[in-house]
């Protein structure tokens, strides 16, 4: 078991429906620590670069446009097999299709406002972190 840290957003839909506090007890609850968090308000533009890889897929724009249309609160977490345990967390994409007691299953409204992001993977965790964070806001 190794100490990870991966990137999260609690997206528009769920910042908007003050589920903040909500989200970041689940996270909590499952032993990961926030060792980094802030409210942005992405521009169009900002988003579409974060979400890049997405950009050949037929909801693309709507995704970028979703993810700047309203603030979002962009966190670093710290813990063991932090990628894998806050993607066990967070739940499946589609909330149908969520398992109980997950972020998504009770909180997300659809596949595209399913109220958080987290990183797939160590290289994107990183790439992800540096995209929004500077070193000196990690506070592990
Ligand atoms: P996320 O983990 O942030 O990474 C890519 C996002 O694309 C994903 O969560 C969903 O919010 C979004 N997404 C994936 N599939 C669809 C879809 N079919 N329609 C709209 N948005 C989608």
């Amino acid at each position: 078991m190794a100490v990870q840290r991966t990137f999260s957003i609690i997206k528009p839909d769920a910042t908007r429906r003050n589920l903040t506090g909500a989200i970041n007890a689940k996270i909590e609850a499952a032993g990961l620590r926030i060792i980094a968090q802030k409210r942005i308000h992405m521009t169009a533009a900002q988003a579409g670069h974060f979400y890049a890889v997405h950009k050949a897929r037929p909801f693309y724009g709507e995704l970028c446009a979703f993810m700047a249309s309203e603030p979002v609160v962009v966190q670093v977490l710290e813990g063991e097999e932090a990628i894998a345990k806050y993607r066990e967390v967070m739940g499946a994409t589609d909330p149908a299709e969520a398992a109980a007691g997950t972020i998504r299953k009770d909180f997300a409204l659809s596949k595209g406002e399913n109220s958080v992001h987290g990183s797939d993977a160590p290289e994107t965790a990183a790439e992800e972190i540096a995209y929004f964070f500077a070193g000196l806001e990690l506070v592990g």
